[in-house]
């Protein structure tokens, strides 16, 4: 079966044709980095425009085989951006109308989750991991539609906070890859900065305090994001590596107790921030179960993840009933006894 998968969740247009589930015949993708770059961040209204304008020939691009022999399309219809999201949407439900075909309606986290699955096939139960610009969360994995949301950011995703820090240290957006690049030849143990936690929640992420404290390191006390740097370049190294090293060993202390209490077999990783070869080591050296990384060009937002994950949801359920924009769509989860234990268990530390 093939699938066309649209994604415009945020500043990235993706189209792709997968072939059930996994076989990737075309993933094209249209960043706007160069149009965000000199304002630090996205711009909502900018990033809309640019999809108008991209969606149609990225289409084309994608369309490597004749659209008649397409069997359904699906689209990221939350969450993020609420005009990306209806640009999105709004082209893809015409597109299904114009041409007959089935659409369906898939959640832009399941499927940076559901993006490590492509191309490997762990055991289950996993713990899933989302790190991206817009979200950081745990999620118990019993199979594809199946989660549990175990702990989730309540301030700055971690790409967030990767890139608000990238823009304080004077780099370009989006700054996580700046930040990585300054930190190999930086000390990441130099400066002792440290994640959050919250009180009650153990597996919840806070990466705000950890982005304020870099601000006072690097433009002093009572600066504020536009004061001038006071470290030299030589530091700003060190300074990336060890806020790098402080949002990373937050986040693994997290993955591991999950894990462990929650008797996970393997990890499922996606999102941008999982393209850092320093996480991605740290993890690997530290773990003894298996780690599904996503394949190149899976990481960052793609139509192939979106058109996999549309492949399971229109087998199991045909075509949505009615795709709506949203831009707080939540997964969808699953209740087990298991879980419930946990939450209790959770709960009480
Ligand atoms: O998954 P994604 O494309 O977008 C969202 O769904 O939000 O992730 C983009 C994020 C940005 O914040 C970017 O700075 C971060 O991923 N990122 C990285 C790296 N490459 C991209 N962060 C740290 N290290 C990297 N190598
Ligand atoms: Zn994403």
């Amino acid at each position: 079966m093939l699938i066309l998968g649209i994604e415009s969740t945020c500043d990235e247009t993706g189209f792709a044709i997968v072939r059930d589930g996994k076989e990737i015949l075309s993933n094209v993708v249209a960043t706007q980095e160069d149009l965000h770059e000199r304002y630090g961040g996205v711009v909502p209204e900018i990033a809309c425009r640019r999809h108008v304008d991209v969606l149609m020939p990225l289409l084309k691009k994608s369309l490597c085989v004749p659209l008649e022999e397409i069997d359904a399309i699906a689209v990221a219809n939350g969450p993020g951006l609420i005009g990306a999201l209806l640009i999105g949407v709004n082209f893809a439900q015409g597109l299904a109308l114009s041409t007959g075909k089935p659409l369906v309606g898939v959640n832009h986290i399941e499927a940076h989750l559901y993006s490590a699955l492509m191309e490997s096939e762990p055991e289950l139960p996993a713990l899933g991991v989302v790190m991206s610009g817009g979200h950081t969360a745990l999620v118990y994995v019993e199979g594809v539609g199946k989660y549990r949301l175990i702990g989730q950011t309540q301030d700055d995703a971690i790409g967030e906070a990767f890139d608000k820090a990238a823009k304080l240290l004077g780099l370009p957006y989006p700054g996580g890859p700046h930040i990585e690049e300054l930190a190999k030849e930086g000390d990441p143990h130099r400066y002792p900065f440290k994640g959050g936690r919250i009180k009650g929640r153990p597996y919840d992420f806070s990466f705000s305090g950890l982005k304020t404290a870099l601000l006072y390191l690097v433009k002093g006390q009572n600066a504020n994001k536009h004061s001038p740097l006071i470290i030299s370049e030589e530091d700003k190294k060190n300074v990336a590596a060890s806020f790098q090293h402080a949002a990373f060993s937050n986040l693994i202390e997290k993955i591991h107790s999950g894990t462990r209490e929650l008797a996970c077999k393997s990890i499922l990783v996606g999102g941008g921030v999982s393209q850092n070869l320093y996480f991605r080591r740290l993890l690997e050296e530290s773990c003894s179960v298996p780690i599904c990384f996503p394949g190149e060009g899976l990481c960052l937002d793609n139509g192939a993840m979106i058109a996999g994950l549309g492949y399971h949801i229109f087998l199991e359920h045909g075509a949505s009933e009615c795709v709506k924009a949203d831009p707080r769509l939540r997964i969808k989860e699953h209740t087990d006894a298991v879980l419930n234990d946990f939450a209790g268990a959770a709960c009480a530390h």
